[in-house]
C-alpha cells in the first residue's frame, strides 16, 4: 500500500492556458513540452485503513487546509475512485527546485502522486491511462509522465476520456537541446495558474485570438521537432509563450507575473540573437525564464546573463526521461 515515484518536470513549448471543463481539466487547445531532466518531484504515498484523513508533506511543511490541501484531497478522491477504495492517504513531497514559481512543481508532483498510487494500488494503469489521471491534479502533469518531447492532446469527448499525453520523441531525439531556467525571483507567486487561466478564459478579450491561433503553432513545433529545426522551435515557443502572456496581461484583473529582471532578460536575449548567439525564451506563469538553446551556447549565454541585474540563479536542463518508481520511501 506504499509507493514512490519520481518524475522530472516538463516545460511548454506550446502552452497550455485556459480549460473547457474545470472539473475534468479537459484543455481548450493542445499543449507541446519538454520533459526536463534537471528539475524532479519524488513522492511517497500510502494509503492506509487508519488515517482519519488525508495527510500532505510537501517540501517539510505540512498541509491540512486551504487550496493546496483540497487539491490534493480531490486528486486522491479520484484515484479512490478508480480503486474502489474509501481509504485516506499520506503523502510526502519533495522537489529539488523552487515550488509555486513558474518552474512546473505541480506538473511534476502530481506526475510522481499518479504514477505512486497506481503502484500503491495495483491499479495497472498503462501510461496513456496514467497521464489521464495526472492530468485530474494539474494539467500539465499529463506531459511529465513520459519523457523527452511529449503532446498532451485537448480530445474532443465531454468526459475527458481522450484528452491524454503521447510522447513525440525520446530524449536521444535531440540530445543537444537545452533549457536554462534563469531565476528571477524566489518568492511564490501571487495567482496561480489554476484560478488565473479560468480568469483569463471569463475576461479577456485576447482569448478567442490565442485560441484561433495556436493550431500553427502546433504545427510549427511538430514539424520543428520533427527536422530538428531549432530556429523554427525557438521562433515558435517564443511567440506563442508571448502570446499567452498577452491573454494573462489582458485579463480581468490583470495578470502581471513579469518582474524587472525577467524584462531585461526579454530584451537581452533578441539582442544576443542580433549578435550570432542563436537563444530563445519562454515563459510559464512566473517571472523565471527558459533559455532554449543549444548546448554549445549554454556556457556564454550564461555569462551573458550574469551580467544582467536581478538574475540570482540558473538551472540548465536537457531533455529527460519520464516517470518512474523508485524504491527508497521518503517515510
Ligand atoms: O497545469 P497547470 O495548472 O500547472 O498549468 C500550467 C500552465 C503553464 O505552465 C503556464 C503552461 C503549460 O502548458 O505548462
Amino acid at each position: 500500500m506504499k509507493a514512490s515515484a519520481r518524475v522530472n518536470a516538463n516545460i511548454a513549448l506550446v502552452k497550455y492556458w485556459g480549460k473547457k471543463n474545470n472539473q475534468l481539466i479537459i484543455p481548450m487547445n493542445n499543449s507541446i513540452s519538454m520533459t526536463t531532466d534537471g528539475l524532479h518531484a519524488t513522492t511517497t504515498v500510502e494509503f492506509d485503513e487508519g488515517l482519519k484523513k488525508d495527510n500532505f508533506e510537501l517540501n517539510e511543511t505540512s498541509y491540512n487546509k486551504g487550496t493546496e490541501y483540497t487539491n490534493l484531497v480531490s486528486f486522491l478522491d479520484v484515484v479512490r475512485m478508480k480503486a474502489g477504495k474509501e481509504m485516506h492517504a499520506k503523502v510526502v513531497s519533495k522537489t529539488n527546485f523552487l515550488t509555486a514559481a513558474g518552474l512546473a512543481s505541480s506538473a511534476a508532483g502530481y506526475a510522481a502522486l499518479a504514477k505512486a498510487c497506481n503502484e500503491a494500488l495495483n491499479l495497472n494503469l498503462n501510461d496513456k491511462e496514467l497521464s489521464m489521471l495526472a492530468r485530474h491534479g494539474s494539467g500539465s502533469a499529463s506531459r511529465s509522465i513520459f519523457g523527452g518531447f511529449v503532446e498532451w492532446f485537448k480530445g474532443e469527448k465531454e468526459d475527458g476520456s481522450d484528452s491524454y499525453a503521447e510522447q513525440l520523441y525520446n530524449k536521444e531525439h535531440w540530445p543537444d537541446f537545452r533549457m536554462i531556467a534563469c531565476i528571477t525571483s524566489k518568492e511564490a507567486k501571487q495567482i496561480k495558474s489554476r484560478a488565473g487561466m479560468k480568469q483569463t478564459v471569463e475576461t479577456s478579450p485576447f482569448y478567442h485570438a490565442w485560441i484561433d491561433s495556436v493550431e500553427a503553432d502546433l504545427n510549427a513545433m511538430r514539424k520543428g521537432l520533427k527536422e530538428k529545426d531549432f530556429s523554427l522551435v525557438g521562433k515558435t515557443a517564443e511567440y506563442n509563450c508571448l502570446k499567452m502572456h498577452a491573454t494573462m496581461i489582458t485579463t480581468k484583473p490583470s495578470i502581471i507575473y513579469w518582474n524587472a529582471a525577467t524584462m531585461g532578460l526579454l530584451h537581452s536575449i533578441p539582442k544576443w540573437r542580433e549578435q550570432g548567439l542563436e537563444c530563445y525564451f519562454t515563459m510559464d506563469a512566473g517571472p523565471q525564464v527558459k533559455i532554449i538553446c543549444l548546448e554549445k551556447d549554454v556556457e556564454e549565454i550564461i555569462d551573458n546573463c550574469k551580467t544582467l541585474p536581478g538574475v540570482v540563479d540558473f538551472i540548465v536542463t536537457a531533455p529527460g526521461e519520464g516517470a518512474k518508481i523508485i524504491d527508497k520511501h521518503l517515510f
